[in-house]
């Protein structure tokens, strides 16, 4: 098996100071990982000039960056013209298609996700029709994961969520935005298909490790919880039979 460094992280926010907190960030995390992947807020306030100014921090980088969206990617509703900005850069958007790399090593799938809370008291598509579309969004974000990883053909498979597959990794928040935070429905596919690893963002004052129902390891990557740095995973340290579940 071959071993591959990944560097996650999630909710830059970036605004208009931030150009050189990101670029050195950035240089720093090309030079240790062999892929970055970004997972959502990428941008402060969904705004295109700002999607720019995270790619010129990005500058030419030497590893794939791969990325989703967040729910601030899309609040000025310009997350089409956001993710045109990042495939320009070179940047490879998981909402358009999954990345795998040159030797099969790593293949990566997608998606921004939603939320809508966790088992055994997640949100059911019962009653109003406007509860309905409410959750209903959370089971086509997960179907499209689904889809990517039915087809999959790669030595470790990671999914990219930016909100939480699990609660484990919002464990820290107040428990009254826990179920806005994510969704449990975006663990299924994970188990169904048995993906290696899932990384995520968006809860802020969470934790960093959890694992999905069958034990597929989660990583909450959210800059603030780890000091503003990025994450580095060793695909060697999961072990594809390993059950976090248990530990
Ligand atoms: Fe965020
Ligand atoms: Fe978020």
């Amino acid at each position: 098996m071959i071993l591959i460094k990944i560097g996650a992280m999630a909710d830059l926010h970036f605004g208009p100071d931030s150009l050189k907190t990101y670029s050195s960030l950035f240089k720093s995390a090309g030079a240790e990982a062999d892929i970055i992947i970004l997972c959502g807020d990428l941008t402060m306030r969904g705004l295109v000039e700002e999607a720019r100014g995270l790619v010129e921090a990005m500058g030419i980088a030497d590893v794939p960056i791969v990325s989703v969206l967040g729910n601030h990617d899309h609040e000025a509703n310009n997350q089409e013209e956001i993710m045109d900005v990042l495939e320009d850069a070179g940047v490879k958007v998981l909402e358009r298609g999954s990345f795998i790399m040159p030797d099969r090593s790593v293949g990566v799938c997608g998606t921004k996700g939603f939320c809508g809370g966790f088992a055994p008291a997640r949100i059911a598509p019962f009653g109003e029709r406007i509860l309905k579309m409410f959750i209903n969004e959370t089971y086509k974000e997960a179907n499209k994961v689904n889809r990517s990883l039915k087809s999959m053909k790669a030595g470790f498979k990671v999914v990219a969520y930016h909100y939480a597959p699990v609660r484990d990794t919002c464990i820290g928040e107040r428990c009254e935005i826990i179920p806005f935070l994510g969704s449990s429905i975006l663990s299924d596919p994970v188990d169904t298909f048995r993906a290696d690893l899932v990384l995520h963002g968006h809860s802020h004052n969470g934790s960093e490790k959890g694992s999905t129902l069958k034990g597929v390891p989660v990583r909450n990557v959210a800059l603030h919880i780890h000091d503003r740095h990025y994450c580095i995973y060793d695909t060697g340290s999961f072990s594809p039979s390993a059950s976090e579940a248990s530990k």
